[in-house]
């Protein structure tokens, strides 16, 4: 690897290799990361602009919202599990004594959903024409991840006394099938890097390990030289007004010479890099998701970076990136124990499973009432990125690498406050040809 041992840690066993997929036809594997980027011309389709509607959140307005959401995702379940429903909700309620022994199969939203006391879960089902209660066992694998708004297909019988009980028997998402992601020798062999909150402008912001990653990217390191994008997935900024008490964290209070100077810093990227550049929560466009891509004074200042709206869709030498900053990880996070700060992994997971990037409305994360429903992946991207947590790693899912970038900020009040540690820069590499990644450190104290 070169000057990458000399100007960068890697990390852990593995020496610097995080999780792997290998390409069978590639004669050698390890020929992928010594290609020059710059041997490799851009190519670069940046998907269908979200956040770009005026709406103003009236009833109608989200009522089309979820009516959109509703078809899309019924349309993956129907087509993707083979769960077609037996009627309508309410010709199932109808006839609820045909399904006393042969199982039904109801495809609704979740209006409500209440734990019982033993452990279970009691869903209130809706589609266009009724609602109706579901009953899920404690046991079922399901039980700890549904929440408010998901659009579930659920098999299941009426309890033989009543039509007022239904008992589920399995509960379907509309889910990613698992089949490998795209690359291979057919593609160019070169890399996608990934880093995200930044928080330039904050206190914490950390510049001497930018300022180290920076030297590295433009040394001959053989790593360095394979990277034609680098992906930066929200919250490169600290902005303003944030939350209560911002200024006093801030070392640059003027949110336009944040831009212009991480624009500046950008600069310093060698010419093979072109940066992909998408907003988060600190980000001076609208909160309420999905995000706008930045105003065009910003995007001025920016002479080389491709900028997307938050989520973002962008093709990147024939690979099907989805990044999305992840703030919907905050409401996630307290509804389901096996998603943590830590361990955002399996947040993204939950994501997938649903087909949808912040599934429950009306809590912590503000959303948009679109005309349709971004937030849905109607796609199975190629890699999925999100940030925002400021935790790390890399794990492969259902032929997809899943990657949590990481910051560049140090241990600010509100994490002190939640009991979490940020994991302070890393650089994720990932080879579109040979799947590899690796993973570079350039934190100091670690
Ligand atoms: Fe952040
Ligand atoms: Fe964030």
């Amino acid at each position: 690897m070169g000057d990458d041992k000399r100007l960068a840690r890697t990390v852990d066993a593995g020496i610097g290799y995080g999780p792997r997929r290998v390409d069978g036809d590639l004669a050698n594997l390890e020929d992928s990361w010594k290609a020059k980027a710059w041997d490799y011309s851009d190519q670069i389709t940046v998907g269908a602009r979200v956040g770009q509607t005026r709406q103003k959140g009236k009833f109608d307005d989200l009522v089309g919202l979820f009516h959109d959401r509703f078809q899309k995702l019924s349309k993956i379940i129907k087509n993707q599990t083979g769960q077609h429903p037996s009627g309508t909700i309410k010709e199932i309620k109808n006839r609820w004594t045909d399904y006393t022994r042969a199982p039904a199969c109801i495809l609704g939203i979740v209006m409500e959903v209440r734990r019982t006391k033993t452990g279970g879960r009691l869903l209130e089902l809706e589609d266009i024409s009724d609602t109706m209660k579901v009953f899920i066992r404690a046991d079922d694998p399901a039980a700890g991840s549904i929440l408010q708004d998901d659009v579930i297909a659920v098999q299941g019988t009426f309890s033989k006394e009543d039509g007022e009980m239904f008992w589920v028997n399995s509960v379907h998402y509309p889910d990613i099938l698992s089949s490998m992601n795209k690359g291979g020798s057919s593609f160019d062999p070169i890399s996608i890097a990934f880093v995200s909150d930044l928080h330039y402008g904050s206190k914490y912001f950390k510049q001497k390990e930018w300022d180290k990653m920076i030297t590295y990217l433009n040394s001959s390191a053989e790593t360095a030289q394979n990277i034609k994008y680098l992906v930066l997935a929200g919250d490169c900024v600290d902005g303003i007004g944030i939350y209560p008490g911002h200024e006093k964290n801030l070392a640059i209070t003027d949110v336009y010479k944040q831009y212009s100077d991480f624009a500046a810093m950008l600069d310093k990227l060698p010419d093979h890099i072109t940066p992909i550049m998408s907003p988060g929560n600190h980000d001076a466009v609208r909160p309420a998701e999905p995000q706008p891509m930045l105003e065009a004074d910003i995007q001025q200042d920016y002479s080389n970076t491709v900028h997307t709206g938050n989520p973002g869709r962008v093709n990147l030498s024939g690979i099907d990136l989805l990044t999305y900053h992840g703030k919907s990880l905050d409401d996630m996070i307290p509804m389901m124990s096996h998603v943590t700060y830590e361990n955002p992994i399996e947040g993204m997971k939950e994501m997938l499973r649903k087909r949808h990037l912040a599934p429950a409305w009306g809590l912590r994360n503000a959303l948009s009432p679109e005309e349709e429903d971004q937030m849905v992946i109607v796609d199975r991207p190629d890699i999925f990125v999100t940030g925002h947590t400021h935790a790390h790693g890399v794990e492969w899912w259902r032929g997809i690498p899943l990657i949590v970038s990481s910051t560049f900020q140090g241990l600010t009040d509100f994490m002190q406050m939640m009991g979490t540690k940020p994991k302070i820069g890393y650089l994720t590499v990932y080879n579109i040809q040979n799947r590899q990644t690796r993973i570079l450190s350039f934190s100091e104290g670690e």
